[in-house]
């Protein structure tokens, strides 16, 4: 993935060195389930799932500036519901104790920034389970546009099934948008 930074954070690939501060959140059960996949279970799950995310190089580690740990993981991935070769969906999570202060939809930003400027994308979507007021926040920060609710989309590992509201943003959007912010 490339190098991109904001203010507070540094958006790069992870390094296997990482383990550590991606164990420290993926196991926290308040993380991974709310996204649809199982806290881990060991520092050594996590380091296979960083050398996953360099493999398929869709997965930006985030680090913060401040002290240089990696508080959360945002990814770039294929669009689930589209087949265009230019639109990408983000993915997201943040440790917990780093919630609240802006923090992904600063990253979020940033990524949309380097999505339709550097990528030159044409649209770039997200979504959340219906339940998941806090993802419903950084999604609506970050301008993205409500498309609808798709009904028992996602049967979680647990044999929990939800709902899903799917948004996106064009790059005609986010440039008028850019223009009166
Ligand atoms: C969703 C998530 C990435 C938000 O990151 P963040 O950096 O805290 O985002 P923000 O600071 O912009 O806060 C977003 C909302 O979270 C809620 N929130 C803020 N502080 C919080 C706290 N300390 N505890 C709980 N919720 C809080 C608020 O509703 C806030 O909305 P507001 O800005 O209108 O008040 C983070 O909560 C997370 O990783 N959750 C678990 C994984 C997940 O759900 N991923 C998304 C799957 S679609």
């Amino acid at each position: 993935m490339q190098h991109i930074e904001s203010e507070r954070l540094i958006l790069r690939d992870f390094r296997e060195m990482d383990a550590d501060d991606l164990y420290r959140y993926a196991s926290d059960p308040e993380i991974g389930p709310p996204a649809g996949w199982k806290p881990h279970a060991s520092r050594a799950e996590s380091l296979a799932i960083i050398r996953m995310f360099l493999a398929d190089d869709n997965v930006w580690a985030i680090e913060r500036k401040s002290d240089g740990r990696v508080i959360g993981s945002l990814g770039l991935h294929k669009d689930k519901w589209r087949n265009l070769p230019d639109a990408r969906m983000f993915g997201y999570v943040l440790a917990q104790d780093c919630w609240g202060h802006g923090y992904m939809t600063e990253a979020v930003r940033r990524a949309m920034s380097y999505g339709f400027l550097d990528l030159n994308l044409q649209l770039m979507s997200v979504s959340h389970y219906t339940f998941n007021d806090r993802s419903r926040r950084v999604i609506e920060k970050c301008g993205f546009v409500y498309e609808g609710t798709m009904r028992k989309t996602f049967l979680r590992y647990d044999g929990a099934v939800f709902d899903e509201a799917i948004y996106s943003i064009t790059k005609e959007e986010w440039l008028a948008r850019r223009s009166i912010s």
